[in-house]
């Protein structure tokens, strides 16, 4: 790690507009506990990059174990930034049920994204906003909707990477998920690319709608396995339900809490990614 910290901070020396070399520092000092440095290097990145979501995500996890909660509800608002809504009926379709069968039909007809099949117990199609048919049409008016009226309700804070950072036009990628199991490794991940990022709920098995445990539910918050925390930090479990969006900062830790189950869980997650 001594190493790595060496070689990474030369790197911010000889490169210092790049926020990657600087996001790659703070790690390797979290790793080491020296969070003060580490905080020191996220604020390196942010100052390259304003709303860089990887360097947004690290400074959460570092202030968490300084630990500085309050500084971390401000960056991770998760009662104000997770929001959850079902959305209405999309014109052209007689009920939610129709729609999230024909939602189902036409992305499970999309390619896969990989063209190789890994370990992957889960199938991700390609970005259905390539050739979208009705059905996805709908979605993405939806999605669309769903993301001005989120921005519209945000409150103003110049001084707040997320809120200062709405951007004025954006593009929508969409991808499917088909699950029939997580398994209890799963990590947590964000979506570098995106100022918000979305899931859309069409189909899910009884495991997973069910109230009596978090099986197959969306957990928000956890730090990924390779930045572990040595305080727990607060988290936010949503359980889908079909028709259910959630909506979120891209720069929010995420995963899929475990399940198993002979039915599909199925998920139509999005992007908005600032153009
Ligand atoms: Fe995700």
């Amino acid at each position: 790690l001594d190493e790595a910290e060496a070689g990474f901070k030369m790197i911010t020396k000889m490169v210092p507009g790049n926020p990657l070399a600087f996001n790659n520092l703070a790690q390797t000092q979290f790793q080491k506990g020296a969070l003060t440095a580490a905080l020191e290097a996220c604020e390196g990145a942010l100052a390259c990059d304003p709303g860089n979501r990887t360097a947004l995500a690290n400074k959460i996890i570092i202030l968490n174990d300084i630990p500085n909660q309050v500084a971390v509800s401000y960056l991770q608002n998760l009662e104000l930034f997770v929001t959850t809504q079902h959305i209405p009926v999309p014109e052209g379709f007689s009920s939610s049920a129709t729609f999230n069968d024909a939602l189902f039909a036409e992305v499970d007809a999309e390619p896969d994204r990989f063209s190789e099949k890994g370990q992957a117990q889960e199938r991700q199609t390609r970005n259905i906003m390539l050739e979208p048919g009705p059905a996805v049409r709908a979605y993405s008016n939806a999605m669309n909707n769903a993301v001005r009226h989120y921005m519209d309700e945000l409150h103003d804070d110049p001084a707040h990477p997320f809120l200062a950072g709405r951007p004025d036009t954006w593009r929508l990628e969409a991808w499917g998920t088909f699950t029939q199991q997580v398994s209890s490794g799963e990590d947590t991940h964000i979506h570098p690319d995106a100022w918000l990022s979305g899931v859309y709920y069409p189909r899910l098995p009884a495991a997973v709608q069910n109230q009596a445990d978090t099986d197959g539910y969306l957990e928000i918050g956890r730090a990924p396995n390779h930045m572990a925390q040595r305080i727990v930090p607060k988290l936010k479990v949503v359980r889908p339900e079909m028709g259910l969006l959630v909506l979120f900062p891209s720069y929010f830790y995420h995963r899929v809490l475990p399940f198993k189950s002979p039915e599909t869980r199925m998920s139509v997650a999005f992007d908005a990614v600032p153009i």
